[in-house]
Formats: C-alpha cells, sequence, structure tokens
C-alpha cells in the first residue's frame, strides 16, 4: 500500500490505473470503514481511500480540534484490507489558498443536518468535488449511515454530470446495534450502553410502520420524548422519502427514518430503511 501526501504524486500514481474505486474519510477508521473499503475491492482494480479532516465542514464550536487523528491505526488496518492507495494530504496540499470558492448545495442540504450544522454540507461538498478531481474514480462508496450525506453526493454527481458512480455502503452496528462512529470513542461507558437507544428509537418507528401506523407525527414525538427522558438532547426524528428525502406521505412505500441526538457533549446518527 502506498500513502500519498501530495497531489502530483497522487496524479502521476494513478495515471496508470483503469479503474479507480474511492472512498473519501476523515480518518478514525472503523470496521464501517473498512466495509466500504471491501464494496470498492469489487468495483475496481485499484481502491484509494482518503484521510483528512476536512475543517470546512466543521462549525467553529465543533470537534474539529478534538476529532480523532489516527493516521498510523488508520494506515495499518486499511493496508491489512488490502487497500492500494492512501491520500492524506495535509491542509497546505488542499487549501493552498484560501478555499473562498464553495459549493452551494441544494436546499435539502439545509435541513435536518444542514439545519443543525449550519454549512456542514457546503463543507463536504466542496471537499468532495475537490477530491474528486484529484482521483478522477470511477465509483466512490458512502455509508448509508450519513445518509443524508448519500443522497447529496449522489445529487452532486447528478446534477454536475461527474463520470462516476456513487455506490451505497450498509451501516455497520456493534452487536448491540450501535452503528460504528468515529465519534463513538468520545462516549463514556455508562452513555456507550445508553447510546443504543437511538437505534431503538428508530427500529421502534420502523416497526410500528411496517405494522400499518403511518401516523409520522405521533411516532416522531414518541421517538423524540423517549430519548429526552433518558438524558439526550434530540436535534430531529424524520420519516422521508428514501429517494427525495422529502417528509414521507401515507403512500410512500419506500422511506428512510432518520435521527440525531446528543449524548452528553457527543453527537450521534443513526439511520434506518423502510419498506412496506
Ligand atoms: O463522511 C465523512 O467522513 C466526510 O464527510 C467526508 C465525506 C470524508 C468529507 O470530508
Amino acid at each position: 500500500m502506498e500513502i500519498i501526501t501530495e497531489i502530483s504524486s497522487l496524479r502521476r500514481r494513478l495515471q496508470r490505473e483503469s479503474s479507480i474505486a474511492f472512498v473519501p474519510t476523515m480518518g478514525g477508521l472503523h470496521e464501517g470503514h473498512l466495509s466500504l473499503i471491501r464494496i470498492a475491492q469489487r468495483n475496481a482494480k485499484c481502491v484509494v481511500a482518503s484521510i483528512f479532516v476536512n475543517r470546512l465542514q466543521f462549525a467553529p464550536t465543533e470537534d474539529f480540534d478534538r476529532y480523532p487523528r489516527t493516521l498510523a491505526d488508520d494506515c495499518e488496518l486499511l493496508k491489512n484490507q488490502g487497500t492500494n492507495v492512501v491520500f492524506s494530504p495535509d491542509e497546505k496540499s488542499l487549501y493552498p489558498v484560501r478555499q473562498d470558492f464553495m459549493l452551494e448545495p441544494p436546499p435539502v442540504a439545509n435541513m435536518l443536518e444542514g439545519e443543525f450544522r449550519p454549512g456542514f454540507f457546503r463543507g463536504v461538498a466542496t471537499v468532495v468535488l475537490k477530491l474528486f478531481n484529484i482521483v478522477q474514480p470511477h465509483v466512490a462508496i458512502f455509508g448509508k449511515k450519513d445518509y443524508q450525506q448519500l443522497h447529496i453526493m449522489r445529487e452532486l454527481v447528478r446534477q454536475f454530470n461527474l463520470p462516476l458512480e456513487i455506490i451505497a455502503g450498509e451501516t455497520i452496528r456493534t452487536s448491540d446495534n450501535l452503528a460504528l462512529s468515529s465519534r463513538n470513542r468520545y462516549l463514556s461507558n455508562e452513555e456507550r450502553i445508553e447510546a443504543v437507544r437511538l437505534y431503538r428509537v428508530l427500529s421502534q418507528i420502523k416497526w410500528e410502520i411496517e405494522n400499518g401506523n403511518r401516523n409520522s407525527h405521533a411516532l416522531r414525538q414518541n421517538a423524540k420524548e423517549e430519548l429526552d427522558a433518558h438524558g439526550w438532547k434530540t436535534d430531529y426524528i424524520a420519516v422521508l422519502q428514501r429517494d427525495t428525502l422529502v417528509p414521507a406521505q401515507e403512500d410512500d412505500g419506500d422511506m428512510v427514518i432518520l435521527g440525531a441526538a446528543r449524548l452528553g457533549k457527543t453527537r450521534l446518527i443513526d439511520s434506518l430503511e423502510v419498506s412496506i
């Protein structure tokens, strides 16, 4: 596995590749990322992972400074998984000048995560477009845990006619069903036990929908009340049409339930698809 930090060296290295699959990450890698690498391996000869904690997608009040930076461990995991190339630029390489030319994402980016993290998807879309231009992959893999991000990446590719395909990876969970996330390492032991409640309330909504309950408002309210009663601060619980991410209607068949809530200092998100 090659670890490359310079854009020009990466371009030279990738010139000879006929098919490239790309997994962009911010490091702090876990089994969820490795499952995306495995999807990448099934879809191209050369698998490139990037590791870059992207300042542009963090608000000043957020956890940019304490975001896990575990480059050596990450590279070890990627190497063992058979990744071909790791691109880990520093900020000066990726942002040699102030990045004041930003991508304006579609209105769907202003709700849910965008409502609670203003500017988040501008930062994500901007860095991902840069990374796509640098790596020029044929496919790129994004996890379903960050469902809204996945949706916006699909729109980015579609609306800018980018010559690549976005592939979605399933959420990987612990044995007690906590969605794997780099931020799980912030949880105290007590919080770690409690953290699984987010999955449980989303699962309860899924079960209710599958069993004919379409009162989305009440379902979301119950979920929020249960979380809040156990010390969480809920940002949102939403039941949406899967393809558009607009609120689901009575007759929708394919939906997704999204949730984001804070437990202590840690903000967790999760998502579950449901079809009826
Ligand atoms: O999902 C992430 O880790 C980040 O948002 C991404 C896509 C690597 C962009 O910085």
